[in-house]
């Protein structure tokens, strides 16, 4: 197993790369392919509202899922905002703090209440009998996040919204062509959201979708994404603009043709991580089961700075100082980010296992721009700066101390 003779934050050395190894980097798709796509769309000088490519788009994606209808949108926030809106939720609607923003931010925007929930440590998902305890007369719905790919606990979720009478609508940002006990996600719920932004495995620059089975949602989406339109000069329904153009569609379809190479790919890197860390005590790679499908975008670890000498933290700036950008989803947690740490200030009392998994998780690079090389690179890193942990916490240390003088310096 390799090993690394110096680190950068010790000893002063060269980073060991030379460019940034990013975190969520484009895959990118068949170049030629998307231009001969981007090329007809010039010549029916058609370039958005609902045109032809968004259509097969949207026909692509639906067969792909299984799903009745798919209504592609601009990006996953907008349809977020579409689909709870569409499903008339209000009052409050009990949602994960350990996501993106946008998951929160989605509901507050409308006026809606985002209650925080904990996680099951296990899953980093939703604690179904979490939820059960956070509802209120006021709750009218839940969203679940199938973080990471890996879907929300489904069964458990469906059961408490039938019996206690409330709409489940997921967050699927994460999860395009994953699946949950041999279904695809986008199936669930009354409707499920993606996302196909540029970090994420499969993208249309900007982008996302609702997916649902419901024909009256879907429905509803489709008139509120264009304005309440139903014709010309006919507008029957509230609305904005969550329109994707046709070149995000270009980009989409593809990116369909190299859909499979993508995750191939991830699945490699994925099992070089799972192998490059095997055996490090206290540094705990995430697992997808075999059973179920999965797009392996996200290289999750766990760090426990007790068992391994280093916190997460100070793991994160040795990588950084290597040129290896990994990054801290979700931390600190959406309770903890404004407007919601004013609104709930007490918030964290209910969230143990949202406060104690974002300290400990990290992300590192993967996708079609980087290779396994590179990875035995970044793992080397980590296992030589866990043997050194001592002279690492040291070199921290003296870093932290020669910045005060300038913060004192600044702060005049
Ligand atoms: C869990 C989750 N939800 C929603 C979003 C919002 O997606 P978009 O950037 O397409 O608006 C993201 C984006 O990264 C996400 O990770």
């Amino acid at each position: 197993m390799r090993v690394r003779p110096t680190l950068a934050i010790v000893d002063g050395s060269e980073p060991a790369f030379s460019f940034p190894l990013h975190v969520g980097r484009p895959n990118p798709g068949k170049r030629q392919r998307f231009f001969e796509l981007a090329n007809g769309m010039f010549d029916r000088n058609w370039l958005t509202n609902s045109g032809p490519l968004v259509e097969e788009f949207e026909r692509r994606i639906s067969a792909y899922v299984g799903v009745k209808h798919c209504v592609s949108t601009c990006n996953a926030t907008v349809a977020l905002e579409l689909a709870t809106r569409a499903a008339d939720l209000h009052g409050e609607v009990i949602v994960p703090s350990f996501t993106f923003i946008a998951t929160a931010h989605a509901l507050q925007w409308q006026g809606i209440t985002p209650v925080f929930c904990d996680i099951d440590p296990a899953t980093h998902c939703l604690d179904p009998q979490r939820v059960e305890e956070m509802i209120t007369p006021r709750t009218t719905g839940i969203i679940g996040v199938h973080l990471w790919g890996r879907s929300c606990d489904v069964e458990a979720l469906t059961e408490i919204s039938r019996r206690r009478n409330l709409t489940l609508v997921f967050d699927a940002a994460h999860a395009f062509g994953c699946s949950c006990k041999g279904k695809m996600v986008g199936g669930f719920g009354l409707a499920e959201v993606f996302s196909f932004h540029a970090t994420k495995f499969f993208n249309t620059f900007e982008g996302g979708a609702v997916v649902t089975n419901d024909d009256a949602l879907a429905e509803r989406v489709r008139l509120m994404r264009n304005f309440g339109f139903a014709g010309y000069d006919k507008v029957i329904y509230i609305g904005t603009n969550g329109k994707m153009p046709e070149v995000s569609a270009a980009m989409g379809l593809s990116g369909m043709e190299s859909l499979e190479e993508f995750i191939a790919v991830n699945r490699r890197n994925y099992d070089a991580y799972r192998s490059g860390l095997a055996g490090l005590p206290g540094v705990e790679i995430i697992s997808y089961d075999e059973e179920d499908k999965y797009n392996f975008h996200y290289v999750v670890v766990e760090v426990d700075g007790n068992e391994c000498g280093l916190e997460r933290d100070s793991l994160l700036k040795v990588l950084h100082a290597e040129n290896v950008l990994a990054r801290r989803y979700f931390w600190p947690g959406c309770h903890r980010m404004e407007p919601y740490r004013s609104y709930f200030p007490h918030a964290g009392l209910l969230l143990p296992a949202t406060e104690r998994v974002s300290s400990r998780v990290l992300i590192l690079p993967t996708g079609m721009t980087v290779d396994p090389g590179e990875i035995d690179i970044v793992c080397a890193i980590i296992r030589t700066a866990l043997a050194q942990a001592g002279r690492v916490r040291g070199a921290l240390v003296r870093s932290e101390q020669a910045s005060v003088p300038l913060e004192v310096e600044n702060a005049g």
